[in-house]
């Protein structure tokens, strides 16, 4: 098929390659956008855009029979999840062997589905993790750059201590506190104003009617009204969706050829076409990037990749558990579906833990307090392609986990201490407390500065750019959609000034 041509392609549509496209845009280079899922702008039948987390349909998952929420049952019963139609829907868990991986897949990639926490790492964790990075510059100018273009902001403590909606999460930390722990309040890209006007029936409920992993309806910035309407207002940036980019060439004068799939709602291929570009900016997401570029080394396409391409693999230390509340402690049968509350525990010497205090908005009282631990796993995995298959591998082990369990448990072992309660056995399909075997934070793969140079230029090859969170090495010790923002912000500027805009000046 003949295709066409650009000065540059963004591939995805999340946080890197959403500054990408803008910063481009900006900068007058005609931009194409590559993404594989649905633009989520149009209400279907029932009014709404997206489906809610109780009644799940074929909105909630990419081409699955049965939707795959994280708390997989109650009670040890089978009554969370659903069977759905199969539909480009906008949640994904991508299976690997001993780990699954949760993406959004769709105009907006991860901030369609997720919990919208805006946090920036602690500094010093920051110049561990990438020491190779500026931090002077990342925190004068750039986390605060990404923060104000995300549309970042906190709740108002007063409406936090008063709304039934917060019941879970103030339970959840006078137990910390009663054990010694102390919590922070954590930023988020939600509008808390407009959940205050939710609160007041003034506005169409979406946080406080149990939306959040397929979906926000109303109230969040996900990209596609921040950083994305932005890059499109610029007129410079062109978005195709239902587009996945399968191969990348190179040819004799150094341009990028990508070879496209676009599918139709059932999945079929509707066609395959071919798109060029002299700058190529890869924003598929730890898992989307690296499997591009592994396919593109390893089958000559782009031959000199750099050969740690894949690893530096880590989920962020992720671990989910919920402990059991007595009848005494309800945590309320209304839960806002946006955390705001986290246990800060980093600073413990053998056992650093950041624990969001998460919702469980069932609907009923559940009598659960539900965490996401953010620990310090050092283990790293790392990514191959099966080359029997073609497909995407991860070399990661159930038991390289194990240190993240010990710590998430030691610090809600102290909780549970202190306020003589234990865990919930019974919410992730089998009897075990601490869900070890996702994860929603998939970082690394190709290893900033090592499979790259210092700004996410691939080693090898010129004019081609990682943009995502494929270049954070593993674990960034808080949610890490705020890193992953700045640090694209940091990176993309350099390549304008130093490749982008002087090559067009040449041209
Ligand atoms: P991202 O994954 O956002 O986007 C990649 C995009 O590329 C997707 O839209 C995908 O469809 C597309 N794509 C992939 N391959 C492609 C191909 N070959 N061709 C075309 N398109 C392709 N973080 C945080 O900071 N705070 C939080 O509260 C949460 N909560 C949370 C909840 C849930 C349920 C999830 C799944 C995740 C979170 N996260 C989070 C994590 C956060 O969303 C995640 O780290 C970022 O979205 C990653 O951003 P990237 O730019 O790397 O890509």
């Amino acid at each position: 098929a003949s295709g066409d041509s650009f000065p540059a392609v963004v591939v995805g549509s999340g946080y890197g390659a959403s500054v990408a496209a803008l910063r481009l845009g900006e900068a007058g280079v005609n931009t194409l956008v590559l993404e594989m899922g649905r633009l989520w702008d149009e209400a279907a039948a029932d009014g709404r855009i997206f489906c809610d987390m109780i009644n799940p349909d074929r909105r909630s998952m990419w081409f699955k029979d049965r939707t795959e929420a994280p708390l997989d049952s109650l009670l040890w019963l089978d009554i969370v999840n659903r069977d759905i139609e199969r539909y480009p829907g906008v949640l994904d868990r991508v299976h690997f062997g001993e780990m699954s991986v949760y993406v959004g897949r769709g105009v907006g990639g991860g901030s369609l589905v997720n919990g919208g926490m805006a946090v920036t790492p602690a500094r010093g964790h920051f110049e561990k993790v990438l020491p190779g990075v500026d931090s002077g510059e990342m925190y004068g100018t750039y986390f605060p750059r990404a923060r104000a273009m995300l549309g970042v902001n906190s709740i108002d403590t007063d409406y936090f201590g008063d709304s039934d909606y917060y019941r879970f999460a103030r339970l959840a930390r006078d137990q910390a506190h009663n054990a010694g722990l102390s919590t922070v309040y954590v930023p988020n890209v939600y509008d808390f104003g407009y959940m205050e006007r939710e609160e007041r029936g003034d506005a169409a409920k979406s946080a406080l009617a149990g939306e959040v992993i397929y979906g926000n309806n109303h109230g969040k910035r996900s990209l596609d009204k921040s950083y994305l309407a932005a890059a499109l207002g610029t007129g410079k940036v062109t978005l195709r969706t239902m587009r996945q980019v399968e191969r990348i060439e190179q040819g004799a004068d150094g341009g990028y050829t990508l070879t496209v799939k676009e599918i139709d709602e059932n999945g079929s291929v509707v066609a395959r076409t071919e798109v060029s570009c002299t700058h190529l900016f890869l924003g598929a997401g730890s898992l989307g990037t690296t499997e591009l570029l592994l396919r593109a080394r390893d089958t000559g396409a782009l031959p000199g990749l750099s050969p740690d391409l894949g690893t530096g693999w880590g989920p962020n230390g992720n671990i989910m558990a919920g402990r059991a509340n007595h009848p005494w402690n309800p945590t309320g049968s209304k839960q806002s579906s946006i955390p705001v509350l986290a246990i800060d525990d980093w600073n413990h010497p053998a056992h650093p833990v950041f624990a969001e205090i998460a919702p469980l908005p069932a609907g009923i009282e559940t009598g659960i307090s539900l965490y996401l631990a953010i620990t310090d796993n050092p283990e790293r995995g790392s990514f191959s392609l099966d080359p029997a298959t073609g497909e995407l591998r991860l070399d990661w082990r159930r038991e390289q986990n194990a240190p993240a369990v010990t710590a998430a448990k030691s610090l809600l072992d102290r909780v549970n201490r202190a306020n003589r309660t234990e865990y919930r056995y019974d919410l992730f399909g089998d009897d075990r407390a601490f869900a070890d075997d996702f994860c929603y934070h998939p970082l690394g793969g190709c290893p900033l500065g090592v499979a790259t140079d210092g700004y996410g230029r691939l080693r090898g090859h010129r004019n081609l750019y990682a943009v995502d969170s494929s270049l954070i090495p593993g674990s960034i010790g808080v949610n890490p959609f705020v890193t992953i923002t700045a640090l694209a912000e940091r990176n993309v500027a350099r390549v304008l000034a130093e490749d982008v805009v002087p090559g067009l000046r040449g041209a």
